[in-house]
């Protein structure tokens, strides 16, 4: 049988996988079994930040690895302890929670935010419309898509979604007994949509007047990602709580949430808790993931080179008007909307070698790893040029 015979013998039917076949990966690039090279413009869906084959983050696994893999949290641990003071130190937070994936960050949060309310008589969690926190039921009931939500209800009370950017839905939605207002800057599985100033500086002074927390989701945005380590730096933000996953387990399951000085108090111990969360190995491997973007450059390239490749992009634009409508996005985290669906485009990028995705049916999806040179970018625009003007 072959790998995708197999999948079909015996996985639940929830994913839709890419035909090919992968044998190891290196760099920016994914090998398949007869050793074809693909560019991954994917990255594990903006996981992968460091490329393939990082020998810093192997060494780092395999080193931490052999000392202990797993002790449970009854026991404070190195390689927690150590990225624990990088991440708190380096972003200005005061605590960290670990835990395994974005939809678990997205639930304690959920959790900080309605243990903290209840003390104040706040209970209502704003969120966006075409947002994306996760797959489990807090996460789901701070999203609006039916596509994710359809047939899993009912869902939890006071949690209401506003539409992204519509500051007078913000202002008719937000009191006295808003506990948080919850929202990804630049909206990644939506579609990559921007947070506009307006809204910004309204939910400022909303937050102002009523008091609520501010909540930001960073788990495909954060990390370098949009050549600033989180996005809300773009926007003049000052979140009480942020969460992160995605990259900062360099590909293994790691998770966070961090909070400001107001939240520290409000859970106590066996209040909240993973078996997993904090994994030694996948702490170990994020002390390189952040070394590697902070110190070595790959948020600067992040920068630079999702500069050099929105421009090339904006090009595209306006080379094909009939069929693009426009660019998005902030670093290497953009999004090519197209005036058609994007399906058939992501299939032959994959005839070319090149790996991509679409979301919300029309929009190309762009979150490859930071080490992207502007030669791939070249190489994924003249392909997309061809395919896209037949
Ligand atoms: C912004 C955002 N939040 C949360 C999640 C959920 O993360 P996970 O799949 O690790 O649960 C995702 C996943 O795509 C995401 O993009």
């Amino acid at each position: 049988m072959t790998m995708h015979e197999l999948e079909k013998e015996y996985f639940l039917n929830t994913y839709n996988r890419l035909s090919i076949e992968i044998s190891h990966g290196e760099g920016m690039y994914l090998i398949d079994k007869s050793g074809n090279r693909f560019l991954d413009l994917l990255g594990g869906v903006a996981v992968n930040a460091l490329g393939y084959s990082n020998e810093r983050l192997i060494s780092a696994i395999a080193d931490q690895a052999s000392k202990y893999i797993h002790v449970s949290n009854y026991f404070v641990q190195q390689p927690q302890l150590e990225l624990a003071k990088i991440l708190c130190e380096f972003t200005n937070y005061s605590k960290i929670f670990f835990c395994n994936s974005g939809t678990e960050a997205s639930e304690g949060a959920l959790k900080i935010a309605r243990k903290w309310g209840q003390q104040k008589n706040k209970c209502e969690i704003i969120s966006m419309e075409n947002s994306f926190h996760g797959r489990t039921m807090g996460s789901l009931s701070m999203m609006s898509n039916l596509d994710y939500k359809e047939g899993f209800g009912p869902y939890l009370e006071n949690c209401k979604q506003i539409p992204f950017n519509d500051i007078n839905k913000l202002k008719g939605s937000t009191n006295e007994s808003t506990a948080a207002v919850f929202f990804e800057c630049i909206q990644g599985e939506g579609g990559i949509f921007e947070v506009s100033e307006e809204f910004v500086s309204t939910l400022s002074e909303l937050k102002k007047r009523f008091g609520f927390l501010v909540m930001i989701d960073e788990v495909q945005s954060g990390m370098g990602r949009t050549g600033k380590f989180f996005s809300y730096e773009h926007y003049g933000l000052n979140p009480d709580l942020i969460t992160l996953a995605k990259p900062l387990g360099g590909g293994l399951p790691l998770g966070a949430i961090l909070i400001k000085d107001n939240l520290t108090d409000v859970l106590k111990p066996g209040m909240h808790g993973t078996t997993f969360g904090g994994n030694p190995i996948a702490c170990a491997a994020g002390k390189i993931v952040f070394d590697e973007i902070v110190n070595n450059g790959l948020m600067h390239n992040a920068e630079k080179v999702g500069h050099y490749f929105k421009e090339k992009l904006k090009s595209l634009v306006d080379e094909l008007p009939d069929k693009i409508k426009e660019v998005r996005g902030k670093g290497l985290m953009l999004g090519l909307e197209l005036k058609f669906a994007g399906k058939e485009i992501v299939n032959k990028m994959l005839e070319n070698q090149i790996i991509i995705n679409c979301t919300h049916n029309t929009v190309l999806r762009f979150v490859p790893p930071l080490i992207m040179k502007k030669e791939h970018v070249d190489q994924t625009i003249n392909t997309l040029r061809e395919i896209i003007i037949p």
